[in-house]
C-alpha cells in the first residue's frame, strides 16, 4: 500500500507533492512521486516569471511536462499560482502601469494560463499571500495599483476561463486562528456574499517543529469548511534546527500526524500537499540558515517517521 491509496480510502482525500521540474527526469524521483502521491503541484514552473516571461509570450512547456506526467500516473494537478507578488517577471514587477493597464495585463495572464490548462488543472491558487501578518492587505504592486478589487477580478477571470476549475485563495501563517487567518476569513466571507466564484482556501502550513496548536489548527480549517468552502493544506512542511536527531524526527512525525488528523476530522478538508519530496529537495535550507529536514523522505528516498505517521492516520478510518 502507498500513501495515495490509503488517503483515497479516507473519503477520497488526495495527498500531493510539490514537484521540481528539473528533478522529474530522475527516475527514482519520478517513480516515488508517481507511486506515493495522487496530486502534484508545480513548485515553480507555473509562476508568472516562468510562464509569461515577456508580455504575451507564454512558456507552457515545463508546465505541460508535469500535466503529461500527472495524466500518465492518474494524478490530479493543483495549479500554482496565478497572481502573486513574488517571482514576477521584471516587465510586470518594474513596469509602470495605470490601473487600467495592469488590470488588463493581469486578466490576460489569467485567461491565457487557465485556458491553456482548461480541464487539466482541477484546482488553482488564484491569489496568493495577499495579507500581512497583522491581517492588513500586503502592499503589492497589484494592491497599490488596483486596490482590493484585484482579488475578486482575478477569481472572475479564472472562472470565465475554466468554469469547472476549483479556485482557491492561499496563504502562509494562517495555520491557526489569529489576525491573519481572521482577515482571510472575513475576506472570503465577503467574496462569497458578493457572488465571487471562490471555492476553496489553501492553508500553506509551512511549520516549525513544536510550534503547533492542534486545536486552533482544526478550528480554523473547520470555520472555512463551514462556509461551504473546500480546504486544502497546500504546502505542508515542518522544519527543525539541524542536525536532525532521532528525537526531533519522532516529534516531527507526531506533528505530521496531528496535522493529518485535523484534516481528516473536517469533512471539507479534501487533501494535503507536502512542499517537496525529500528533505534535500526542500526550499527550507536555502531560506532559513541552520534549519531543514522538513519533509517525508530522506535524500536516498527512504521513508522518514513522518511518512509513516501520515500513512497511519489515513489508514485508520
Ligand atoms: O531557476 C533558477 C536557476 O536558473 C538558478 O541557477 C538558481 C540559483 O539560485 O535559482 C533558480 O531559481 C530559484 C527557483 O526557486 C527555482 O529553483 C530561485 O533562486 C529560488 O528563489 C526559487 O525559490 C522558490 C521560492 O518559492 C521563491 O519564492 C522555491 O523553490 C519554492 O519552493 C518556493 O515556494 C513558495 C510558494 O511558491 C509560495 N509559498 C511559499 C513557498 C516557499 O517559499
Amino acid at each position: 500500500k502507498t500513501l495515495r491509496s490509503v488517503a483515497w480510502k479516507q473519503d477520497h482525500r488526495f495527498v500531493g507533492v510539490a514537484v521540481a521540474d528539473d528533478k522529474l527526469s530522475d527516475e527514482t524521483y519520478a517513480r516515488t512521486v508517481a507511486r506515493e502521491f495522487s496530486s502534484v503541484t508545480p513548485e515553480n514552473v507555473m509562476k508568472w516569471e516562468t510562464i509569461e516571461p515577456a508580455p504575451g509570450e507564454f512558456n507552457f512547456e515545463p508546465g505541460d511536462r508535469l500535466i503529461d506526467f500527472a495524466r500518465k500516473n492518474h494524478q490530479l494537478v493543483y495549479g500554482h499560482v496565478l497572481v502573486w507578488h513574488s517571482q514576477l517577471p521584471a516587465w510586470v514587477n518594474e513596469g509602470e502601469f495605470t490601473a487600467e493597464e495592469l488590470s488588463e495585463v493581469t486578466e490576460n495572464h489569467i485567461t491565457e494560463v487557465v485556458s491553456h490548462y482548461k480541464g487539466k488543472v482541477q484546482r488553482w491558487d488564484v491569489v496568493n499571500e495577499v495579507f500581512n501578518e497583522d491581517g492588513t492587505f500586503r502592499e503589492t504592486k497589484f494592491y497599490q495599483t488596483l486596490g482590493e478589487d484585484y482579488i475578486a477580478d482575478a477569481f472572475r477571470a479564472a472562472h470565465a476561463a475554466d468554469p469547472r476549475a476549483k479556485l482557491f485563495i492561499n496563504d502562509y501563517n494562517t495555520d491557526g486562528i489569529g489576525p491573519k487567518s481572521d482577515a482571510m476569513y472575513e475576506l472570503v466571507k465577503d467574496l462569497l456574499a458578493d457572488g465571487v466564484p471562490i471555492h476553496g482556501v489553501g492553508i500553506q502550513s509551512h511549520m516549525i517543529l513544536d510550534l503547533y496548536d492542534a486545536e486552533s489548527y482544526e478550528a480554523n480549517i473547520q470555520r472555512f469548511a463551514d462556509l461551504g468552502l473546500e480546504v486544502v493544506i497546500t504546502e505542508l512542511d515542518i522544519r527543525m534546527d539541524m542536525p536532525a536527531t532521532e528525537e526531533k524526527l519522532a516529534a516531527q512525525a507526531e506533528q505530521f500526524r496531528a496535522v493529518t488528523q485535523a484534516c481528516v476530522n473536517v469533512d471539507g478538508c479534501t487533501g494535503i500537499t507536502v512542499w517537496g519530496l525529500r528533505d534535500s529537495d526542500s526550499w527550507v535550507p536555502g531560506w532559513f540558515e541552520g534549519q531543514g529536514a522538513p519533509l517525508l523522505f530522506n535524500e536516498d528516498y527512504s521513508k522518514k517517521p513522518a511518512y509513516y505517521a501520515m500513512y497511519d492516520v489515513f489508514k485508520t478510518k
